[in-house]
């Protein structure tokens, strides 16, 4: 029993920081895929930063993400604006500066930018400015929180779970990953971890649904066996089968509903659905930083949020364990497979077909510029390994 315990959490003891990433390379070499599981590929796609209550009227903040460094600021008006961290001047960041009005103005020589990046200000010249202006980016708030999108220009807002259109949400919790964040995306459809991890024995069955270039829905149903209490409770709450649908969307965001059509009893009245949203934001040495979102329907009532969050954590608690216990010390990558792996095998397909952002970095192949044009997402001169 003691053995027991000290396994189950031994997983606290291990390193927090990925450096296993590096271990192993001539022995067991990982399976270089163009955008699944690199550690310098960033996608492009939504991030979140930051909490839209940290950055207030005429404030400013800079933060990275990939290679880039963006600096993020609210004017006067309340206008919110994302551009290049770096001052055209001499390079200060901007996001030691200040906010007068509707510009952001460098701490270093005061020059000042608008919120398109449009150099308008140089104290000491009278008249004409240089002709400069920084990049700016599409920047949006969704779920109390502030996202950049890693790009020129986002092909739409950051995305809704696809059940919930117009979606409002919270922040539930923040977790470090001790691995790529993909490996956290294909802990949502590896059917074969129910049973070792969460102790779901269900005969899980799931179909794949595009809904668009870089989202799919994937929807998983399986049937509650008879093999204990919790399941005999599962049952009789929900009857004899349980279905959650998983939306990806830009290689880093992750939306899972639970209780799709679920009714009390089975038969009785629809139960709230429940959608847990996930959102990585890579760090460094191929850890992220993953924030998890409760959404609902817009509208939804104090009492309604209390009793979804309420419902989530129950939620939680009866799936029992963690993935993010098999993270710490591990060196993830989808290697030796077998045909249960083949939803995982599929999400890694979806994965390598997304855009990759000029702000990645991190290898030889995209130091030397043949990352390709990130709009095309053809990742010239990487290899992109066939999957079977
Ligand atoms: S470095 Fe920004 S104004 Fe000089
Ligand atoms: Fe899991």
């Amino acid at each position: 029993m003691l053995n027991l315990f000290r396994s189950r959490n031994h997983w606290k003891k291990q390193p927090k920081d990925g450096v296993s990433r590096g271990l192993n390379h001539s022995s067991q070499p990982p399976r270089e895929r163009r955008v699944f599981n690199r550690a310098g590929v960033l996608t492009e796609s939504w991030y979140p930063l930051f909490r839209s209550r940290g950055l207030k009227k005429r404030e400013v903040r800079s933060a990275t993400l990939g290679s880039q460094r963006v600096a993020v600021f609210r004017t006067e008006s309340g206008k919110l604006a994302a551009v290049d961290a770096f001052c055209a001047h001499m390079g200060a960041d901007l996001g030691n500066g200040s906010v007068c009005g509707e510009r952001l103005r460098c701490y270093f020589h005061r020059w000042e930018y608008d919120a398109g990046g449009g150099l308008q200000k140089v104290p000491c010249l009278e008249g004409k400015v240089p002709n400069a202006r920084l990049n700016s980016y599409p920047v949006a708030e969704k779920f109390g929180h502030i996202w950049v999108y890693a790009g020129k220009e986002a092909p739409g807002p950051v995305p809704d779970p696809a059940g919930l259109p117009q979606a409002e949400g919270h922040l539930f919790g923040e977790t470090t990953l001790f691995v790529h964040h993909h490996a956290l995306m294909a802990s949502a459809i590896d059917l074969q971890h129910f049973a070792s991890v969460h102790a779901l024995n269900l005969d899980f069955d799931y179909r794949v649904e595009g809904i668009g270039d870089d989202r799919d829905v994937w929807r998983v149903r399986g049937k509650i066996p008879r093999r204990g209490l919790r399941d005999l409770a599962a049952r009789f709450l929900l009857g004899d089968t349980i279905e959650y649908h998983a939306t990806f969307s830009g290689g880093n965001i992750v939306a899972l509903e639970y209780g799709a059509g679920a009714r009390l009893f089975g038969r009785g009245p629809e139960l709230p659905k429940l959608c847990v949203l996930w959102a990585a934001t890579p760090l460094e040495n191929g850890i992220s930083r993953a924030k998890i979102f409760l959404a609902h329907p817009r509208g939804t009532g104090v009492l309604g949020k209390i009793g979804r969050t309420l419902l989530s954590l129950l939620l939680l608690a009866w799936l029992k364990d963690d993935d993010v216990k098999a993270y710490p010390h591990m060196r993830f990558q989808v290697g030796t497979t077998v045909p249960g792996d083949e939803s995982v095998l599929r999400l890694v397909q979806a994965i390598e077909r997304q855009r990759i952002s000029t702000w990645s970095y991190g290898d030889s192949a995209l130091r030397n510029g043949s990352l390709g044009n990130s709009s095309s997402g053809c990742g010239k001169g990487i290899s992109s390994s066939p999957e079977p």
